[in-house]
């Protein structure tokens, strides 16, 4: 099982989106996969058509040990896709992550039991230094930070590596990361704007090893996507969904 996360550190960086079409394409060719929302704000759980109930288990309840970790495991409407669900109540878990002075292995050693039940576990993650962040990173093998690809986009490219690092330095982080993905990547027709190619020229002198993989194009097509609850290549846009190919790519071929 590898788990990977999607972290950057500011919200609407393509964060959601990423783990979402990956989940999708992932489960799509026969992959095992766990999408867990590790996002208060819940836009993915709300995506895999999940709501949580009242007295239904969500990561809270798992990272809190209120419940046996595949008490917080649920089907989605596809085929080898499950969910481990968040809603608001989320916020509320950093100060117990923060009282066990183990916050950044709690993840870990939850997942640990599920093990054999899965291939791939894709984490969507709260954009802030937060315990629920640290958690996440705590846990994972690999990590994609997608950005957007203008100045904020580039920002937050810094901040999450510095994050990173730092985690890396306390050991709190082994893992390694598997690629930085420009977010809403401006074309006009076949050629790429002047902002964008700016952008991810600056993204490369901040990335040292990571590699910038293929971006996400600036289009409503993804929207209208994740509203259908359907892969781009379903809705006749297959080009647009390489990025998540190359994710898949590298995910199982590590
Ligand atoms: N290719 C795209 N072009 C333009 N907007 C997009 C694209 N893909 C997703 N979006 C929209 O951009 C917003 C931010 O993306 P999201 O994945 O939710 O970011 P994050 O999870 O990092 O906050 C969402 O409203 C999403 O629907
Ligand atoms: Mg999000």
């Amino acid at each position: 099982m590898k788990i990977c996360s999607a972290i950057s550190l500011s919200g609407g960086q393509g964060k959601t989106t990423t783990v979402f079409f990956t989940a999708l394409l992932l489960a799509q060719q026969g992959k095992k996969v766990l999408a867990v929302d590790a996002d208060p704000q819940a836009n993915l759980t709300f995506y895999l058509g999940h709501e949580v109930q009242p007295d239904e288990p969500s990561l809270f309840e798992v990272l809190t040990k209120q419940v046996e970790v595949e008490d917080g495991v649920y089907g989605t409407q596809y085929e080898n896709l499950f969910v481990m669900p968040a809603d608001r109540g989320l916020f509320k878990v950093s100060d117990f992550l923060s009282s066990s002075g183990a916050g950044a292995f709690i993840l870990k050693q939850r997942l640990r039991k599920i093990h054999d039940m899965f291939d791939v576990v894709l984490i969507d993650v709260q954009p802030s230094r937060s315990q629920i962040c640290l958690s996440a990173v705590g846990a994972s093998d690999h990590v994609l930070i997608p950005v957007e690809a203008n100045v904020k986009g580039v920002n937050s490219l810094v901040d999450t590596l510095d994050f990173l690092n730092e985690q890396a330095e306390l050991e709190a982080f082994t893992g390694s990361v598997l690629g930085i993905i420009p977010f809403r990547d401006r074309w006009v027709g076949n050629t790429q704007t002047l902002e964008g190619r700016q952008n991810i020229a600056a993204m490369k002198e901040f990335a040292g090893e990571a590699p910038i993989l293929a971006s996400i194009r600036e289009s409503e097509k993804f929207k209208n996507a994740i509203r259908q609850g359907k892969l781009l290549s379903e809705l006749d846009q297959p080009d647009l969904q390489y990025p998540f190919e190359q994710i898949v790519e590298a995910l199982t071929h590590e």
